[in-house]
């Protein structure tokens, strides 16, 4: 096991010993580890390619430290605890034995069906064992996973494994969410309708029982493809900057792109901030409320609390279902220990009312974090007395897709708490903030733009297929810096708070949304000719989504054509992207060089247009008047 810091004084030590000689430190951490073969060289790097390794020359495959490693310790601990959407079905509780042998037995049924090391192996499921078993299982053979949310549409899920060039897409028959049950399979058929041809095999779970068609030829029933395999399956052992998985993630222009990480990195640093941040203690019930769709599920269910020994709890279902108790009865019932949620669930729950979380036992309760987006302070504050009792910390992480695991968090019961800050950069971690341009800017009480000056473990390799377009997002805007795309505010004690995105990306209730890409999804609505997309403080969300809609005539019901819009977005996204505000507008501010102006936009959206600024140099001055007297505020 990595390090584990217990005061603050050890953590000042440790981070100061960190930045000066940063390989020593990571080598001690990673030596706690199984590999195959040790590494040459702890760090090699450049932030202009970028190019960037972590303990080159070591083999190892991580999956032997989520699950081999804890044979020996811990075979019948639970090492994965599944909660159901459905309260009266039953619980499931799978021990790292039985993990191990469900892992493995995929893993050959994969091989079986052609899987080989490398290949990229795309899944779209439920929030289901079978999910992490799935991506354990890619990794165990050296497959590439690239996790869909399965709430994105059949467009961004072909985007993806077009992508990807997936050879295998992985799915279930449907999806367990409240009160219904959301068709999945037929998703990944009508993805596949659009050209997908590197995929030759589907695997489909029996989840709900749903009738789905089946391709004769390409897909296969999980029940059969396992059937007769192996319990047991030699780990693929691969070199430690070997690719483990793929994540999608949405930018400032253009389409999402592929988030990639690789297995020696990524192992270390999720294993040791996951104990450090949550002070993880054996024996503790863990529950991280994302989805593995996202990069929370994957560092921070799956591979962060496998890697440490945890019993990870996953939940099928939603915070409101079949009420909004659901999160504090699960906690009372399986005794959460530490429990890890987005500042949106907490706005929904407290806007719910007290009366929730007033009936239930949470003295189990030892530790709260949170994750996705600013929390406010209003929210931070309920979360730490009505649900912690006081007693417990919070720890409010930040971090990212492109960083793998938590960069700038609170080390639970260690770190001074300040409501709405982050506070202070985990081992490892340089953060700076600059000006517009690129200065760094020294000392207490300023605010920037957030970077890192020197590589941690678990930053990302590149960007799927497009080297230069990682380049060109993270490291470009300021030399020899990864440029987060986040604003951030330093106090007089070093402590950090975020403010939000700099760029042109939304977080709608945690998740990240580009504008561009919506956009883009609007223009196919009928009778759309433009559009631009804001976002506007949203008291549940965080932030909602306004879209300001140029038509090409006029638009006759106005509701029908909205819920055009709403279509298509859901169509070409996913309802995820809908946005809240739609206005049609006459035009849209722009320069002079045709260029949209976002600020102005954005402060209409916000209801203060008391000071929009110089808008006489715009080419079209008089729209700004039209738009404002009709905002939708
Ligand atoms: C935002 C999620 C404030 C931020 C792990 C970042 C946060 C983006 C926090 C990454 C936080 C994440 N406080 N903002 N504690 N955590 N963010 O890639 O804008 O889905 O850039 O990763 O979420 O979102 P992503």
């Amino acid at each position: 096991m990595t390090l584990q810091i217990r005061t603050l004084d050890e953590y000042r030590a440790v981070y100061e010993r960190s930045v000066r000689d940063p390989e020593g430190f990571w080598a001690e951490q990673a030596a706690t580890f199984r590999w195959h073969k040790p590494w040459r060289r702890v760090l090699e790097w450049n932030f202009r390619e970028p190019r960037v390794k972590w303990f080159i020359g070591g083999r190892l495959n991580i999956t032997e430290n989520c699950l081999d490693r804890h044979l020996e310790t811990r075979p019948d601990q639970v090492a994965l605890l599944w909660e159901p959407n459905d309260p009266k079905r039953k619980v499931r509780r799978i021990t790292y034995r039985q993990l191990y042998g469900l892992v493995c037995q995929l893993a050959n049924a994969l091989k079986a069906q052609g899987v080989r090391k490398g290949d990229r192996v795309c899944l779209y499921m439920p929030m289901v064992p079978e999910l992490a078993i799935a991506v354990l299982a890619c990794a165990r053979i050296g497959a590439v996973h690239s996790v869909v949310f399965a709430g994105f549409s059949a467009v961004a899920l072909a985007d993806r494994i077009k992508d990807a060039q997936a050879k295998v897409v992985i799915t279930a028959d449907a999806n367990a969410r409240g009160p219904k049950n959301i068709a999945v399979k037929t998703v990944v058929d009508e993805a596949l309708s659009m050209g997908c041809s590197s995929v030759e095999r589907v695997i489909v779970l029996r989840n709900t029982g749903d009738e789905v068609p089946m391709t004769a030829g390409r897909d296969l029933w999980w029940h059969d493809a396992v059937r007769g395999k192996r319990k047991t399956c030699k780990a693929t052992v691969v070199d430690s900057e070997h690719m483990l998985f793929i994540l999608y993630t949405s930018g400032s222009t253009g389409k999402p792109k592929g988030v990639v990480h690789t297995h020696g990195g990524y192992m270390v640093y999720t294993e040791f901030t996951f104990r450090n941040v949550f002070q993880y203690q054996p024996g503790d019930i863990y529950w991280c409320t994302a989805d593995i769709g996202w990069i929370t599920g994957h560092s921070y269910i799956v591979y962060g609390p496998l890697l440490a020994g945890a019993t990870t709890l996953m939940f099928e279902g939603i915070p409101t279902y079949p009420d909004p108790g659901r999160f504090w009865e699960v906690v009372q019932r399986h005794k959460v220990n530490i429990f890890y949620t987005a500042p949106t669930a907490i706005r929904a729950l407290m806007a719910a009312g007290d009366e929730w979380v007033k009936g239930r036992r949470l003295t189990s309760l030892r530790v709260l974090g949170t994750v996705g987006e600013p929390i406010n302070e209003e929210a931070w504050r309920w979360y730490y007395e009505r649900v912690g009792k006081k007693r417990c910390p919070i720890v409010d992480t930040w971090w990212q897709t492109e960083t793998g695991g938590i960069l700038i968090s609170p080390l639970a019961s260690i770190t001074p708490l300040k409501p709405c800050y982050a506070t202070l950069p985990l081992p490892g971690v340089q953060p700076c903030l600059v000006d517009a341009n690129g200065n760094e800017l020294e000392g207490p009480n300023v605010e920037g733009m957030l970077c890192l000056k020197f590589p941690w473990p678990s930053i990302l390799r590149t960007t799927f297929g497009d080297h230069e377009r990682c380049r060109l997002n993270y490291f470009a805007a300021f030399p020899d810096k990864y440029f987060t795309g986040d604003g951030a505010r330093r106090d007089d004690n070093g402590m950090y708070r975020i403010i939000g995105r700099v760029d042109d990306v939304i977080n709608v209730s945690g998740h990240r949304i580009g504008t561009a890409e919506v956009e883009d999804a609007i223009n196919k609505a009928p009778n759309v000719v433009e559009s631009a997309v804001v976002g506007y403080p949203h008291p549940i969300k965080g932030q909602g989504i306004y879209a300001y809609v140029i038509t090409s005539g006029p638009v006759g019901d106005l509701s029908a054509f909205r819920q055009a819009v709403l279509d298509t977005v859901t169509r070409e996204i996913g309802p995820i992207a809908k946005p809240d505000k739609i206005q049609v507008v006459p035009g849209l501010p722009k320069t002079r060089s045709g260029k949209i102006m976002r600020r102005i936009l954005r402060k209409i959206a916000e209801g203060d247009t008391s000071n929009l600024g110089d808008t006489t140099t715009l080419l079209n001055p008089e729209v700004v008047d039209e738009i404002k007297s009709g905002a939708l505020v």
